[in-house]
């Protein structure tokens, strides 16, 4: 299975505008207008990003009428994140059905905005963007979509084997397959050249003890914005149960008790959010 993803034949590939974009981003001298060119050169991505662009989750002020105008809003960063996102709904289109796609991207957007959340308190690692940590939780279990797609007999496998054990699903999908829907999609994210810290993330977000020391505290904030999600109400076939309580999570990143009830209120306004991002 790893020879086969490293090979990456028939993988879904990033349309080559979300591609250039990550080149331009990587030049730190690139402004606005250079960012807005290359997404204007495929018209329905600068579609679709004007849409999330107006959406609740993200717009707060007047309607954003062109791609300049939603850069210079939400930032380079928070533009690459919805870019991305969007090129993996496309990427995986919902067909075989084993895994409900709408409710993937609730969970998968609930995630990413608070693991951002979570960051912006409580992280401290070094030259980590906000915005990127918001892509590595909205995409942490883009592995389950390969799974789903690629893999569809050994993934069936595993969910049966979950039911049936009560174990958790990852730990199903190591025995099955070798390795979990985690370390799948940190490798797709890995070759689409994303930063390392967003596919090690990926990889670790259900064992973040195991990930290399300088992406264990993004791998517990991941790990902690799956967890809460999962309990307060944006579940996704179970797959997010931990052993440890949100509180538990919570407090191992260092929030004190009084604050916990506050972050955890948060999640049925991040679902509504979420829901109207992806409609
Ligand atoms: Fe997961
Ligand atoms: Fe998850």
């Amino acid at each position: 299975m790893r020879d086969l993803l490293a090979k990456g034949e028939n993988l879904p590939t990033l349309p080559a505008a979300v591609f250039q974009l990550h080149k331009v981003l990587d030049n730190e001298m690139a402004g606005p207008a250079q960012v807005a060119a290359v997404i204007e050169r495929d018209p329905a991505l600068t579609g679709r990003l004007l849409r999330a662009a107006n959406s609740a989750a993200f717009n707060r002020g007047d309607r954003i009428g062109s791609v300049a105008a939603a850069v210079g809003r939400l930032g380079v960063d928070q533009i690459r994140a919805i870019c991305l996102v969007l090129a993996v709904v496309k990427a995986f289109p919902n067909r075989s059905g084993s895994l409900d796609h709408s409710l993937f991207w609730l969970h998968s957007a609930a995630v990413g905005m608070m693991t951002e959340h979570l960051w912006g308190r409580f992280g401290s690692t070094p030259g980590v963007s906000g915005a990127d940590l918001y892509t590595a939780g909205l995409l942490h279990d883009v592995g389950l979509l390969i799974l789903e797609q690629y893999f569809q007999r050994d993934f069936h496998e595993a969910r049966h084997e979950q039911m049936e054990s009560g174990r958790r699903l990852w730990q199903c999908e190591e025995e099955h397959l070798g390795m979990d829907h985690g370390a799948v999609g940190g490798l797709l994210l890995g070759r689409w050249t994303l930063p390392a810290y967003i596919s090690e993330t990926v990889t670790n977000h259900h064992h973040p003890d195991q990930a290399e020391p300088e992406y264990r505290e993004i791998s517990r904030i991941v790990n902690a914005a799956e967890v809460i999600c999962t309990e307060q109400g944006a579940a996704l076939l179970d797959e997010g149960g931990a052993d440890a309580t949100s509180e538990e999570v919570l407090a191992e990143l260092g929030c004190p008790p009084e604050e916990t009830a506050a972050i955890l209120d948060q999640v049925p306004t991040m679902v509504e959010r979420a829901r109207e991002f992806l409609n």
